[in-house]
């Protein structure tokens, strides 16, 4: 049985379906990002996922329950990380930590938590004086007290400076580690392929492919491109190597693009023409590519 079942799911906001027909599976122990430009109806998603909304039609289920019916069963095991709380900030971050370990059976111990968030610190701090980062943190925190099988992370690094982004990358895979799913969205391309198992992508309200980030890159990132500095003039046959599909010269460097073994054959083709290659460099495509390939805009064009 999968852990998250999603079918069909549209939420409207009038005429706007902010999330369009979106079916999809999370299994045991995946970390599934769900990736798009702002407004593309990943948090709409998510608070469906979540039992804080209610779709317009489809159906969700969760760990085998209804989000919204069975909301008080499944608070005892899905962790949801909080994006404003009302009431924290007029507490220090211990005292939130040691409320929040008082609505469940079996907390974790905090400290560990903290130390392992990298704001042990701020144990005696009121979280109002927080930065926008150390706050993200504690609100981690408080989605992981009750060391949850299931976890929603809605833009989990956002307002996170590097050092912290990657000290965050490390607790999600440590939960992975632990044997626990993982439900996250982001808007950046880097943090999926860093981090899920499968990425599904969604533009618009509809989710438009979902794979791993291998499969995703395979089957719409395109062509690689080889650059290479040669002691001669680019030979004409490099064209009809097996996998490549452009050439060319630009000053002394030979730009060569294709797909699947082709700078493996245009090496070996070379070698046998008794040319040498003097530099070489090569970049593959990236979920950048996936997204503009799919969607026909960059993350950044997307509205
Ligand atoms: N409560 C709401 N009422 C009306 N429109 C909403 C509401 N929540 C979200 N939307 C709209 O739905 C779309 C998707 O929003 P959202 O799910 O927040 O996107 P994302 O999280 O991908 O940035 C946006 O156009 C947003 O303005
Ligand atoms: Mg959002």
């Amino acid at each position: 049985m999968s852990v998250v079942s999603c079918r069909d799911v549209t939420r409207s906001f009038g005429d706007l379906a902010a999330v369009d027909g979106v079916s999809l599976s999370v299994e045991q122990n995946e970390v599934v990002g769900i990736i798009g430009p702002n407004g593309a109806g990943k948090t709409t998603l998510l608070n469906c996922l979540e039992g804080l909304d209610v779709p317009t039609s489809g159906s969700i289920d969760v760990l085998g329950f209804c989000p919204v019916k069975d909301a008080h069963v499944l608070a005892q095991r899905v962790g949801v990380q909080l994006q404003h709380a009302a009431l924290l900030p007029r507490l220090k971050v211990g005292e939130a930590l040691e409320l929040f370990s008082s609505f469940y059976a079996r907390p974790m111990p905090w400290r560990p938590l903290l130390e392992t968030l990298g704001i042990a610190a701020k144990e005696k701090s009121y979280v109002a004086k927080l930065s926008g980062g150390e706050r993200q943190r504690v609100f981690i925190a408080l989605a992981l007290i009750h060391d949850p099988e299931l976890l929603f992370l809605d833009e989990l690094t956002t307002s996170l400076d590097p050092q912290a982004r990657l000290a965050m990358w490390e607790v999600v895979r440590d939960i992975r580690r632990r044997g626990k799913t993982v439900v996250l969205t982001t808007h950046y391309m880097e943090e999926a392929e860093a981090l899920c198992d499968r990425v599904a992508i969604i533009n618009q309200g509809r989710l438009v492919a979902l794979d791993t980030v291998r499969g995703l890159i395979s089957a719409h990132g395109g062509d690689s491109t080889l650059r290479l500095t040669l002691d001669r003039p680019t030979p004409p046959t490099l064209t009809s190597v097996e996998g490549v599909s452009s050439v060319n010269s630009d000053n002394a460097v030979t730009i060569i693009r294709g797909r699947g073994a082709f700078a493996q054959n245009v090496l070996s083709h070379l070698t046998q023409a008794g040319a040498v290659v003097t530099d070489m460099t090569m970049s593959s495509p990236g979920m950048e590519e996936v997204f503009l390939n799919l969607t026909g805009r960059t993350m950044r064009e997307a509205p």
